[in-house]
Protein backbone atom coordinates (compact mmCIF):
# COMPACT_ATOMS: atom_id res chain seq x y z
CA UNK A 1 0.00 0.00 0.00
CA UNK A 2 1.77 3.70 -0.87
CA UNK A 3 1.55 6.15 1.69
CA UNK A 4 1.56 9.95 0.36
CA UNK A 5 4.29 11.89 2.12
CA UNK A 6 6.44 14.94 0.97
CA UNK A 7 10.17 15.06 -0.04
CA UNK A 8 12.34 18.23 0.08
CA UNK A 9 14.84 17.80 -2.89
CA UNK A 10 17.42 20.82 -3.67
CA UNK A 11 14.76 22.97 -1.89
CA UNK A 12 11.84 21.90 -3.38
CA UNK A 13 8.96 19.86 -2.04
CA UNK A 14 7.87 17.19 -4.00
CA UNK A 15 4.33 15.17 -3.05
CA UNK A 16 4.98 11.52 -3.61
CA UNK A 17 3.35 8.19 -3.12
CA UNK A 18 5.69 5.80 -2.15
CA UNK A 19 5.75 2.00 -0.26
CA UNK A 20 7.02 2.01 2.98
CA UNK A 21 9.55 0.29 1.95
CA UNK A 22 10.74 2.34 -0.90
CA UNK A 23 14.65 3.75 -0.96
CA UNK A 24 15.22 7.30 -1.33
CA UNK A 25 17.17 6.64 -3.91
CA UNK A 26 14.30 5.27 -5.96
CA UNK A 27 11.79 7.80 -4.94
CA UNK A 28 13.91 10.86 -6.20
CA UNK A 29 14.36 8.93 -9.29
CA UNK A 30 11.07 7.30 -9.69
CA UNK A 31 8.50 9.82 -8.13
CA UNK A 32 10.02 12.97 -8.16
CA UNK A 33 11.93 12.58 -11.41
CA UNK A 34 15.80 13.05 -11.24
CA UNK A 35 17.98 10.36 -12.35
CA UNK A 36 20.97 12.05 -11.73
CA UNK A 37 21.78 9.61 -8.50
CA UNK A 38 22.60 6.39 -9.87
CA UNK A 39 22.04 2.64 -8.76
CA UNK A 40 24.69 0.43 -8.66
CA UNK A 41 25.29 -1.75 -6.18
CA UNK A 42 21.74 -0.93 -4.29
CA UNK A 43 23.69 -2.41 -0.93
CA UNK A 44 25.49 0.58 0.27
CA UNK A 45 29.02 -0.21 -1.26
CA UNK A 46 29.68 1.87 -4.63
CA UNK A 47 28.01 5.10 -3.55
CA UNK A 48 26.94 5.93 -6.64
CA UNK A 49 23.48 7.06 -4.98
CA UNK A 50 25.17 9.43 -2.77
CA UNK A 51 22.62 12.24 -1.75
CA UNK A 52 23.16 14.37 1.20
CA UNK A 53 20.58 14.19 4.12
CA UNK A 54 20.68 18.04 5.83
CA UNK A 55 24.17 18.33 4.91
CA UNK A 56 25.65 14.86 5.74
CA UNK A 57 26.48 12.32 2.78
CA UNK A 58 24.18 8.78 2.66
CA UNK A 59 23.72 5.93 0.29
CA UNK A 60 20.12 6.69 -0.48
CA UNK A 61 20.12 2.97 -2.17
CA UNK A 62 19.64 2.21 1.79
CA UNK A 63 17.79 4.87 3.34
CA UNK A 64 13.91 5.01 3.45
CA UNK A 65 12.32 7.74 1.43
CA UNK A 66 9.94 8.15 4.36
CA UNK A 67 12.99 8.51 6.78
CA UNK A 68 13.62 11.27 4.89
CA UNK A 69 10.67 13.23 5.35
CA UNK A 70 11.21 16.07 7.79
CA UNK A 71 15.04 16.60 5.86
CA UNK A 72 16.61 18.49 3.14
CA UNK A 73 18.14 16.39 0.40
CA UNK A 74 20.54 17.48 -2.29
CA UNK A 75 21.47 15.58 -5.08
CA UNK A 76 23.84 16.11 -7.83
CA UNK A 77 21.62 18.33 -9.48
CA UNK A 78 21.40 20.64 -6.91
CA UNK A 79 24.99 21.60 -7.16
CA UNK A 80 25.12 23.26 -10.03
CA UNK A 81 23.82 26.88 -10.15
CA UNK A 82 20.92 27.00 -13.05
CA UNK A 83 22.74 25.88 -16.06
CA UNK A 84 25.85 26.92 -14.34
CA UNK A 85 28.52 23.89 -13.00
CA UNK A 86 29.69 24.39 -9.85
CA UNK A 87 33.51 24.98 -9.04
CA UNK A 88 33.78 21.24 -8.50
CA UNK A 89 31.80 20.06 -11.32
CA UNK A 90 34.19 22.51 -13.27
CA UNK A 91 37.17 20.96 -12.08
CA UNK A 92 36.27 17.34 -12.54
CA UNK A 93 35.99 18.28 -16.08
CA UNK A 94 39.27 20.06 -15.64
CA UNK A 95 41.19 17.24 -14.24
CA UNK A 96 40.41 14.16 -16.16
CA UNK A 97 37.63 13.20 -12.90
CA UNK A 98 35.13 12.10 -15.34
CA UNK A 99 35.56 8.93 -17.50
CA UNK A 100 32.12 7.08 -17.97
CA UNK A 101 30.72 8.98 -15.54
CA UNK A 102 28.73 6.64 -13.73
CA UNK A 103 30.17 7.50 -10.23
CA UNK A 104 30.46 11.38 -10.82
CA UNK A 105 27.34 12.09 -9.20
CA UNK A 106 27.81 10.39 -5.83
CA UNK A 107 31.90 11.75 -6.13
CA UNK A 108 30.65 14.81 -6.31
CA UNK A 109 27.78 14.64 -3.67
CA UNK A 110 30.48 13.15 -1.42
CA UNK A 111 33.10 15.92 -2.49
CA UNK A 112 31.09 18.17 -1.64
CA UNK A 113 30.14 17.06 1.61
CA UNK A 114 33.96 17.09 2.42
CA UNK A 115 34.91 21.15 1.60
CA UNK A 116 31.73 21.99 3.72
CA UNK A 117 33.29 20.17 6.75
CA UNK A 118 36.98 20.93 5.98
CA UNK A 119 37.69 23.94 3.50
CA UNK A 120 42.11 22.71 3.23
CA UNK A 121 41.59 18.82 2.92
CA UNK A 122 44.91 17.16 2.83
CA UNK A 123 45.40 14.19 -0.04
CA UNK A 124 44.81 11.99 2.46
CA UNK A 125 41.45 13.41 3.72
CA UNK A 126 39.75 13.29 0.11
CA UNK A 127 40.63 9.75 -0.14
CA UNK A 128 39.49 8.63 2.95
CA UNK A 129 36.07 11.46 2.44
CA UNK A 130 35.76 9.24 -1.23
CA UNK A 131 36.76 5.87 0.01
CA UNK A 132 32.55 5.30 -0.07
CA UNK A 133 32.43 5.75 -3.61
CA UNK A 134 34.11 3.32 -6.08
CA UNK A 135 35.56 4.51 -9.31
CA UNK A 136 36.30 1.63 -12.25
CA UNK A 137 37.55 3.92 -14.56
CA UNK A 138 39.56 7.09 -13.46
CA UNK A 139 42.10 5.36 -11.12
CA UNK A 140 40.86 8.34 -8.67
CA UNK A 141 44.08 10.43 -9.68
CA UNK A 142 42.10 13.24 -11.79
CA UNK A 143 39.37 12.85 -9.04
CA UNK A 144 41.39 13.59 -5.77
CA UNK A 145 43.61 16.56 -7.71
CA UNK A 146 39.96 18.29 -8.77
CA UNK A 147 38.98 18.41 -5.17
CA UNK A 148 42.33 19.79 -3.72
CA UNK A 149 41.94 21.94 -6.90
CA UNK A 150 39.00 23.72 -5.70
CA UNK A 151 39.70 23.17 -2.48
CA UNK A 152 42.94 25.38 -2.77
CA UNK A 153 41.21 27.94 -5.24
CA UNK A 154 39.08 28.54 -2.09
CA UNK A 155 35.75 27.96 -4.14
CA UNK A 156 33.49 25.05 -3.85
S1 LIG B 1 23.76 2.05 -5.28
FE1 LIG B 1 23.79 2.78 -3.26
S2 LIG B 1 25.79 2.34 -2.53
FE2 LIG B 1 25.72 1.44 -4.52
S1 LIG C 1 34.22 7.53 -14.21
FE1 LIG C 1 33.47 5.53 -14.66
S2 LIG C 1 33.08 4.68 -12.69
FE2 LIG C 1 34.06 6.55 -12.27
Amino acid sequence: MKVAATLTVNGIAYPVEVEPGTSLLAAVRDAVGLTGSKEGCDDSECGACMMLLDGEPVNSCSYLALQAENSEVTTVEGLADGRELSPLQTAFLEHGGVQCGFCTPGMLVSATALLERNASPTEEDVRIALSGNLCRCTGYDGIVKAVLAVAESDAP
